[in-house]
């Protein structure tokens, strides 16, 4: 019986004292230790050794070149959704770290915003302040392919030429121009204003607030959000999905995804959207998302999610209806936090940080392909979502 390591003086005499029915001798014994000792020291010599090792079996992924591997781990390869083919490693590809400001995370197209994530204006103020008449930009484009109602409507100018993309699609194949714009971009002050409309109408708060949400928590705030109706050129006018409404303009359920767009608020994701089916309320997301999250049968935020089993190294592989080959993977934001010094003018005044970076201030490392087209968005929760687009 040894018991060497015992802070148990009787136990730590008795084995030291030579044993009664032939046990080890001390000499026996100190052999024994060094032999312990000589193992212990060969394995620790052989770990540290494959772990400097160029060829080592760990590399961390910001150290490789390689491209995302297919892992057993790969939630890909275990889940059984459609769009959930297996990897396969992208002969060619090679990433790069690099750092990213934390603020990055607030902005995107797939930026998610409902009542628990609010908009973030400040780290938007730029983009936000490009915002535009939609009639602009409606006006000088042939063929005036959809309605607006009135002069009001807000846009961002990338949405509102997409608008004319999306809506001469409708009038090439159908003929028909009838698709009635309402409502894009809000600012804080017209949520307030919609919200106090919306609980006029339906006498309650409580109401109001399953289609509408409190200004900073509105999806319109984005600029990516739209509002569609039916107005023919017999003035009639419908809500899309309403019985009565002509089979031709369930086009915009049909071709959504293929433009980027998804229906927001759906019957069966009130529970996790907040918001009673919106039949009318569109938001764009770009390709290939909106098609996954239409073919998945997602909300936003379950695609949102969803996405955060497809970490780099690991990633979505997408192909869609364009023929295209998409790799998507979410990257956490990892902060390293930035001190930044403290500003003051001559009065002793604490000088406002003058950049958005500033105001959230932090990096994360975002890993990136050296030599394919890639966009990168925020998911204004937790990380990043970086789309590549293969050749
Ligand atoms: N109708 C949606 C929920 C909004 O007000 O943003
Ligand atoms: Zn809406």
């Amino acid at each position: 019986r040894f018991v060497m390591f015992s802070f148990n003086d009787d136990d730590y005499v008795t084995e030291y004292r030579p044993r009664k029915h032939g046990g080890p001798s001390n000499t026996v014994l100190i052999l024994l230790i060094v032999l312990v000792l000589l193992v212990f020291a060969v394995s620790v010599t052989a770990i540290v050794y494959l772990l400097k090792s160029p060829a080592g079996p760990t590399p961390s992924p910001s150290e490789t070149t390689d491209p995302p591997q297919s892992t057993t781990e790969n939630p890909s390869q275990t889940t059984t959704a459609p769009v959930t083919e297996p990897q396969q490693p992208q002969v060619g590809l090679s990433f790069y770290g690099t750092p990213i400001d934390t603020v990055e995370i607030y902005r995107g197209d797939l930026i998610l915003v409902n009542s628990n994530y609010p908009y973030n204006f400040t780290a938007n103020a730029e983009k936000d302040s490009k915002v535009t008449d939609l009639y602009n930009i409606w006006k000088p484009y042939p063929n005036y392919c959809y309605k607006l109602t009135g002069t009001k409507v807000k846009t961002l100018p990338f949405l509102g030429n997409y608008l004319n993309t999306f809506f001469d699609a409708f009038l090439t194949d159908t003929g028909k121009k009838d698709y009635l714009v309402t409502s894009c971009f809000r600012t804080y002050e017209i949520q307030e204003e919609t919200l106090k409309e919306m609980i006029e109408k339906y006498g309650s708060e409580e109401t109001a607030l399953r289609y509408t949400a409190k200004p900073g928590y509105s999806e319109h705030h984005t600029g990516l959000a739209m509002d569609v109706y039916v107005f023919t050129d017999d003035q009639i006018t419908y809500k899309l999905g309403e019985a009565k409404m002509p089979d031709v303009y369930n086009w915009i359920y049909e071709n959504a995804p293929k433009y980027g767009f998804i229906q927001r608020y759906k019957a069966a994701k009130e529970s996790i959207t907040g918001y009673a089916e919106e039949s009318w309320h569109f938001r764009y997301v770009g390709t290939p998302h909106a098609e996954i999250i239409e073919e998945n049968g997602f909300c936003l935020e379950e695609y949102i999610d969803f996405l955060r089993g497809y970490s780099y190294p690991n990633y979505l592989s997408y192909e869609a209806t364009n023929g295209k080959s998409y790799l998507i993977y979410y990257e956490p934001v990892k902060t390293e936090t930035v001190v930044i010094p403290e500003v003051r003018d001559e009065n002793g005044n604490l000088i406002t940080p003058v950049s958005t970076a500033e105001q959230f201030p932090g990096k994360s490392t975002l890993h990136l392909p050296n030599n394919a087209s890639y966009t990168v968005s925020g998911n204004n929760v937790d990380g990043f979502i970086v789309t590549i687009t293969l050749d």
